[in-house]
C-alpha cells in the first residue's frame, strides 16, 4: 500500500469534543492573558502553587459538595490501575486546601496567599465558551477573616481584567451569610418553596440545595420566585457588618459593583461574600470569573478551622471577551529581532549573532533554508520583528550588519561587534519595561 492509500484509511484525529487547542497566533493571546492575571496576583504577594491535575475523588465529593452539578454530573472520574477512584480536578480550591493541610502551610504567616493556573475538567455540554477542559487562574487567601481581604481579592480580579484591556464587564456581589444565619434562612426558603407547584427535579433540588433554586432561569420559575425570601434580608448582625465593610472597602478602591441578592454559585463551599464577573457580550456563558469566602472548607477537609476567600478567572472566556471587544492582549511579536543572512558565510556569522542576542535576553530568530532577501524579509514581518539584521556580501566585507528598523523603515549599518549593544539600547528605549 502506498503512503497515500494508508493515509486515507485512518480518519484524521481530532481533539476530544469540547477540548480547545490554542495554536498560534491565538496561543500568544492565551499566554498573555494567563501571564497578566498571574502577574497581578504576584504583585499583591500571592505565591505560586502547582497542584496535581487529578486527586482522590473523595476530595471533591467532600470539598465541593455532592449536591452540586459539578460533582454529581460533571466529574471525570475513573479507577486507576490500582483500583483507586481518582478524578480530574473540576476546580482548584479543594485541591489547594488539601495541599495546604498536607504540608502544614497554615501553620505559618497568615493570610497564606496562593495563586495557581492550569486546566480543569468538567463534563459539561460543550458550546461557545463552555469547554470540557477549561483554563483558570485562581487565587486563595487563607486564614484571616477580614473584610479588607475580601475586598482585596475582588479588586484583584477586577485589576486582572483591566490589565488585559477588558472594559465591557460588570461585577455582581452578594453575601450568603454564615453558620449563624444561613441555616435559619435555608429553612425559611424551603418552607416558601414547598408552597410552590414545582416539578419533580426542582422539588428535589429545593430539599437538598434550596439556594440553587433561586438561580432558576426559566421565566415561569422567575415569576414564582419573585417573592422568595432573600438571604440579604435575613443576615445576622455580624454577617451584615462584614458585608457592609467589604462594600466600604470596594467603594474606597473605586471598584464598581451591583448587588445581586439572587447570585448563586455552583459550588457548595461558599459563605458570606460571593461575587461574579459577567461579560454581557458572551451570551449564555457570560461568567468570566467568580469566587467568594469559604470559611468552613478547611475544617470540612480535616484541617484547622480557618477561613478563606478566593477567585477563579476563566482564561478561555476572558479570551473570548477580548475578541468581542476587538482587543489584543499580546503585542503580536514572536521575536523582536530577525536575522536575514544572504549566503553561507553570512549565515555562519548570523547564527552566532542571534545566539549572542538570546544570551543577553533579547528575543531573536533568523531565516533558515538559504532564502533570498525577499522571502527572508517576509519571515521577519511574519514574526512581527521590530528589527531585521541583513547581512550580504557587502556587509561581510565591511564587517557590518544592516539594521533595518521595520516600523520606522530606516536602516543603519552597525559594526558586527557593536550590534548587540546597539540593539539592547534601542530596545530598552522602545520598550522601557525591558530595562
Ligand atoms: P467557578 O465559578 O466554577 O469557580 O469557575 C470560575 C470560572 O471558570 C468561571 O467564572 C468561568 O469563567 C470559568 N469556567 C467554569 N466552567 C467553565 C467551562 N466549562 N468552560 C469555560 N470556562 C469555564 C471555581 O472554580 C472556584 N474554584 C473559584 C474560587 C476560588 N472560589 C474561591 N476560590
Amino acid at each position: 500500500m502506498t503512503d497515500k492509500a494508508s493515509d486515507k484509511k485512518f480518519k484524521a484525529l481530532q481533539a476530544p469534543k469540547g477540548v480547545p487547542d490554542y495554536v498560534p497566533p491565538v496561543s500568544a493571546e492565551f499566554r498573555a492573558v494567563k501571564e497578566a492575571f498571574t502577574r497581578t496576583a504576584h504583585n499583591a504577594g500571592y505565591e505560586h502553587i502547582e497542584l496535581p491535575v487529578f486527586e482522590e475523588t473523595s476530595l471533591f465529593a467532600r470539598g465541593v459538595g455532592e449536591s452540586t452539578d459539578v460533582v454529581s454530573k460533571e466529574m471525570y472520574t475513573f479507577a486507576d490501575r490500582g483500583g483507586r477512584s481518582v478524578t480530574l480536578r473540576p476546580e482548584g480550591t479543594a485541591g489547594v486546601m488539601r495541599s495546604v493541610i498536607q504540608h502544614n502551610l497554615d501553620r505559618g504567616q497568615l493570610p497564606l496567599k496562593l495563586v495557581y493556573n492550569g486546566p480543569f475538567f468538567r463534563y459539561e455540554r460543550p458550546q461557545a465558551g463552555r469547554y470540557r477542559q477549561l483554563q483558570q487562574v485562581g487565587i486563595e487567601a487563607i486564614g484571616v477573616d477580614d473584610p479588607a481581604l475580601d475586598a482585596e481579592v475582588i479588586a484583584l480580579a477586577d485589576r486582572c481584567f483591566r490589565s488585559i484591556g477588558l472594559k465591557g464587564y460588570r461585577l455582581e456581589l452578594t453575601t450568603l451569610g454564615d453558620n449563624s444565619d444561613r441555616p435559619e434562612y435555608r429553612s425559611r426558603l424551603q418552607e416558601f418553596l414547598r408552597t410552590l407547584p414545582l416539578d419533580e427535579e426542582t422539588r428535589h433540588r429545593a430539599e437538598i440545595n434550596p439556594l440553587r433554586v433561586l438561580d432558576d432561569k426559566r421565566p415561569e420559575m422567575k415569576e414564582m420566585l419573585a417573592d422568595a425570601p432573600l438571604m440579604l434580608d435575613h443576615l445576622s448582625e455580624t454577617s451584615r457588618a462584614h458585608f457592609d465593610a467589604v462594600r466600604g472597602y470596594l467603594d474606597d478602591l473605586g471598584v464598581m459593583y451591583t448587588i445581586n441578592p439572587r447570585l448563586v454559585r455552583g459550588l457548595d463551599y461558599y459563605t458570606k461574600t460571593c461575587f461574579e464577573f459577567v461579560h454581557d457580550d458572551l451570551g449564555a456563558q457570560s461568567g468570566i470569573g467568580g469566587g467568594g469566602r469559604y470559611d468552613g472548607l478547611m475544617a470540612q477537609l480535616g484541617g484547622q478551622d480557618l477561613s478563606g476567600i478566593g477567585f477563579g478567572l476563566g482564561v478561555d472566556r476572558a479570551l473570548l471577551a477580548l475578541q468581542t471587544e476587538g482587543i489584543a492582549a499580546s503585542n503580536g511579536r514572536r521575536v523582536d529581532v530577525y536575522g536575514v543572512p544572504l549566503g553561507a558565510d553570512a549565515k555562519r556569522t548570523m547564527v552566532r549573532i542571534v545566539d549572542e542576542l538570546r544570551a543577553v535576553g533579547l528575543s531573536a530568530d533568523m531565516s533558515y533554508g538559504d532564502r533570498g532577501l525577499k522571502g527572508a524579509m517576509k519571515g521577519a514581518n511574519r514574526a512581527g520583528a521590530l528589527y531585521a539584521l541583513v547581512m550580504g556580501e557587502a556587509e561581510l566585507e565591511s564587517g557590518t550588519v544592516a539594521v533595518k528598523d521595520l516600523t520606522a523603515h530606516e536602516q543603519q549599518d552597525v559594526a558586527v561587534d557593536a550590534v548587540k549593544q546597539y540593539l539592547v539600547e534601542a530596545l530598552t528605549q522602545r520598550c522601557p519595561e525591558r530595562g
